[in-house]
């Protein structure tokens, strides 16, 4: 069988729990590729929400076995803290159901510590990032001074990686940032005691993918952040530090090309932002607003991992045209066209005055991106409460040319569509 790509198609939650929801439940193994606990999805379960940051869709699937990737950067603290609360609802997270890959890296508190340093240094020009200590992690992975999670077999040897770390790390924070230093020992010794506890759940995680394929059954690639947060191919610099792109899969899990044969867009029927940078169609005070919604509810434009209020605007539909370009997407999913009822016309972007000059691709280049001015086309609106419909035929006429509208510009389907925050509020097309 192959491999399904789920990847965020704009700047991030776009509302991929849903559908992830619905692809694990059709997978043997869901694995996250990039990223770490700088993601955020709310499960329901029963009445209660749940939120995770770094274990994958699969959890509440007992048939499901979560892998945390090679591409991957991960808290052990998190983790802890994640796979009990998850376990108190019922995710049995033993050793067979969760497997960390002992080429992922590490997230170490010296990471979150220059996270929070780097971005008050950086001031005004600061990238508002979650301050997980994701940026720091890579670069360590980069120069080649990471701490890979294999290392945790090794009680002797990762106690001196993990000291080493925090060492080298105490030298910025003092030097460069006029910062307290943190505790080597402590840390080790912390860390130590995690690493115990997660050895057993060490695995070659590239090879158990490769043997769930050859038996003939399915894998999830669960994406986090999104596409314009690509560390390549986003609004660099004011992106995350992974590839949150297709291109992440094959790198972020070791599988080739070949194998991934259906990549899932998740794009909302707006856009939201959360962090600085650029962003064409940003909507400001009551119309942001009504986008945004007050945070009565979960489902409102909130981030699950900070909380901070994003930033929203209208459907970039030159946006979403690149994100289907670079990621090869087969299958486009559009997620809260119900939030834009009673709002007539809708305004969508379908090109950019820069300078004057029209653009109808999207610039990646910051400067470019940030004189970009959009050309909207208006589309009629709907009155009609559309959060009980399960069938597309059932949508006013004005939704569904919303709908051919995207499919038009971008050259994907839409395959899905989600009315509510509800489970059962997203229907096949
Ligand atoms: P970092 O990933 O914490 O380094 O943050 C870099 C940028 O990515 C910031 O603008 C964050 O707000 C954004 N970001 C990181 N994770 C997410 C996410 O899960 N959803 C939306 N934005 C994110």
């Amino acid at each position: 069988m192959s491999v399904t790509a789920l990847i965020g198609a704009q700047w991030g939650d776009e509302g991929k729990g849903h559908i992830a929801d619905q692809l694990a439940a059709q997978s043997a193994i869901v694995a996250r590729y990039n990223g770490g606990d700088n993601a955020g999805h709310t499960i329901t379960i029963g009445r209660t929400l749940v939120r995770t940051h770094l274990i994958p869709a699969g959890a509440f699937h007992q048939h499901v076995i979560n892998v945390l990737g090679p591409g991957m950067v991960i808290n052990l603290k998190s983790l802890a803290r994640e796979v009990d609360d998850l376990n108190s609802h019922g995710a049995n997270l033993t050793p067979d159901r969760l497997k960390l890959d002992s080429a992922a890296h590490l997230l170490l508190p010296g990471h979150i510590a220059l996270d929070g340093a780097d971005e008050a240094q950086l001031g005004a020009d600061a990238i508002g990032t979650t301050r997980r200590g994701i940026g720091p992690a890579y670069t360590d992975k980069m120069a080649r001074i990471g701490v890979r999670a294999g290392a945790m077999t090794d009680s002797h040897l990762f106690s001196d990686l993990v000291r080493g770390h925090v060492e080298r790390v105490n030298v910025r924070l003092t030097r460069d940032y006029g910062r307290s230093p943190l505790d080597p020992e402590a840390i080790a010794t912390e860390y130590v005691e995690l690493a115990r506890r997660f050895t057993p759940h060490l695995e070659d995680t590239t090879s158990l993918i490769h043997a769930t394929l050859e038996r003939g059954e399915q894998v999830l690639a669960e994406g986090a952040q999104g596409t314009l947060l690509d560390i390549d191919h986003g609004t660099y610099p004011y992106v995350t530090s992974s590839s949150t792109i297709t291109g992440g899969v094959l790198t972020g899990l070791g599988v080739g090309p070949k194998h991934v044969k259906r990549v899932v867009g998740v794009a909302k029927a707006f856009c939201s932002r959360v962090g600085a940078g650029p962003f064409p169609t940003e909507l400001h005070g009551d119309e942001a607003l009504r986008l945004r919604g007050t945070g009565a509810n979960p489902w409102d434009e909130y981030g699950s991992t900070t909380g901070r209020p994003r930033r929203t605007g209208w459907l970039d539909l030159v946006a979403l045209k690149y994100a289907a370009r670079i990621n090869g997407l087969t299958e486009l999913v559009v997620t809260k066209l119900d939030v834009l009822t009673g709002i007539n016309p809708i305004p969508v972007c379908i090109a950019y005055s820069c300078c004057e000059a029209p653009l109808t691709n999207f610039p990646t280049n910051l400067t470019t991106l940030t004189c970009c001015e959009p050309i909207y086309s208006e589309l009629p609106g709907w009155e009609q409460d559309i959060s009980g419909v399960r069938r597309i035929e059932d949508l006013p006429l004005a939704a569904r040319v919303y709908l051919l509208q995207i499919e038009t510009f971008t050259g994907v389907k839409v395959s899905h569509v989600s009315v509510g925050p509800d489970r059962s509020q997203i229907f096949e097309v």
